[in-house]
């Protein structure tokens, strides 16, 4: 059995998804939890289970050199693929370019419908059946990159965004360890 492949997660707040991912390492290890707000929920609660954790905010020192950091301490950790959860920070095209093809996100989406922010209120105001999420290669382009898998959840009468979010959620951390898996064993 070969070693398991080595995963970073990046987080901004609450690490939900973080937490399903963690939880439902089978076929990857997670070797860092790295974050770009130091009070982020999720770095208190990686930190509790013992993992490895980053989190320094580019405030103060620039993206330039918060990227430079936060490269290295992925390296570091020997990390071979980062998974995007919940980072709401645009990596910079020199950052994705070093990473090419071994950054992974979830979007709150049927990809490629809604890209960017409000994905919920979109798909409501547009009057969708179904709405969903999808893990997505990262690339330059903001959610853009190809797409590796996609969850269904249906848009229900009187849904608000909030509401239509928390079903999505519930998707969403199904949806990523399954992907994930797949795509650190592919
Ligand atoms: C998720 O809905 C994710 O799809 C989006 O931001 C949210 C993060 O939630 N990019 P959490 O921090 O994983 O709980």
């Amino acid at each position: 059995m070969p070693d398991k492949q080595r995963v970073a997660i990046l987080i901004s707040g609450r690490g939900s998804n973080m937490m399903a991912l963690v939880e439902m390492a089978e076929a990857y290890e997670v070797v860092l939890v790295a974050s770009d707000k130091p009070d982020a929920a999720g770095v208190a609660w990686a930190e509790a289970r013992g993992l490895r954790t980053f989190a320094l905010s580019p405030r103060g020192i620039g993206k330039v050199a918060y990227e430079a950091a936060l490269d290295a301490a992925l390296r570091a950790a020997g990390t071979k693929t980062i998974a995007l959860a919940g980072y709401m920070r645009l990596l910079s095209d020199d950052f994705v370019a070093k990473w090419r093809g071994r950054i992974v996100n979830i979007h709150p989406s049927l990809l490629p419908k809604y890209k960017g922010l409000d994905t919920h209120a979109r798909a409501i105001a547009a009057g969708d059946a179904v709405a969903g999420c999808s893990v997505h290669v990262v690339t330059e382009e903001l959610d853009g990159g190809t797409v590796l898998g996609r969850a269904e959840v249906p848009i229900l009468p009187g849904d608000d965004a909030d509401a239509l979010a928390a079903r999505v959620l519930i998707a969403e951390h199904a949806l990523y360890p399954r992907i994930l898996a797949e795509f650190v064993q592919r």
